[in-house]
């Protein structure tokens, strides 16, 4: 069977995707693991690993260099990459929140200023709801720009909510619910769809038994 390239998200997802591959019968070595290679093949020989930032996930994809990818909805939604979504995956779970301090009311002001890592999902979301609003890009630590007066609320990911919490933030809407998705580049669903087909497969079986 042709072999797989897989992108999987660096950081949080990374460990959760892992132990589904894992589960699924795909692992990596733990040499290999505890290198700093950021591709690495996996013990079968059905595919290797390639870990990169979330949202360059999409753009792997996309372009082929991975046939396959493992990603958050939210990274997904900012991105708006051609791929195929093939399973919604149980890991990585969070929210996709605009946060501020307590007492922000977001239509009191005349010009909102939002800070965040997700300025298209953030800008469709105000503007479906007729505020105006200034996009202030970060690259992380979002939650300290309304403390320091960058912004007056924040659109980002919330998981524990310990971050906001210890920074005097509270979530004031919630924009979506999110997991990791297993993303399939459209080119490589046609031309390896014997092994996308088994990967699928692995994958949905390591769920359901994950859940017995
Ligand atoms: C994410 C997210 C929040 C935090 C939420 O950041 O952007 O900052 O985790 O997690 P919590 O609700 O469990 O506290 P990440 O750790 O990926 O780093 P970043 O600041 O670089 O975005």
């Amino acid at each position: 069977m042709q072999k797989l390239t897989i992108a999987i998200a660096k950081g949080r997802l990374q460990n959760e995707a892992l132990e589904l591959f894992a589960s699924a019968g795909l692992s990596v070595s733990g040499a290999a693991l505890s290198s700093r290679r950021l591709a690495v093949e996996e013990d079968s020989g059905r595919c290797r690993f390639i870990f990169v930032k979330p949202s360059d996930v999409p753009v792997y994809v996309e372009h082929g260099i991975a046939d396959a990818g493992i990603v958050g909805r939210d990274v997904l939604l900012e991105s708006g990459a051609d791929l195929l979504q093939r399973i919604t995956l149980k890991i990585g779970a969070c929210r996709m929140v605009v946060a501020g301090p307590s007492n922000i009311a977001l239509d009191s002001y005349g010009m909102l200023r939002v800070a965040t890592k997700y300025p298209r999902v953030a800008a469709r979301y105000f503007g479906s709801r007729g505020l105006s609003v200034e996009i202030i890009q970060l690259s992380g630590s979002v939650e300290v720009a309304p403390l320091l007066g960058l912004a007056d609320c924040i659109v980002d990911l919330v998981e524990t909510g310990r971050t906001l919490r210890e920074n005097g933030l509270q979530i004031v809407e919630v924009i979506a619910e999110s997991t990791a998705r297993l993303v399939i580049n459209r080119a490589s669903y046609q031309l390896k769809s014997d092994a996308i087909a088994s990967l699928v497969e692995s994958l949905n079986n390591a769920q359901e038994n994950a859940h017995d």
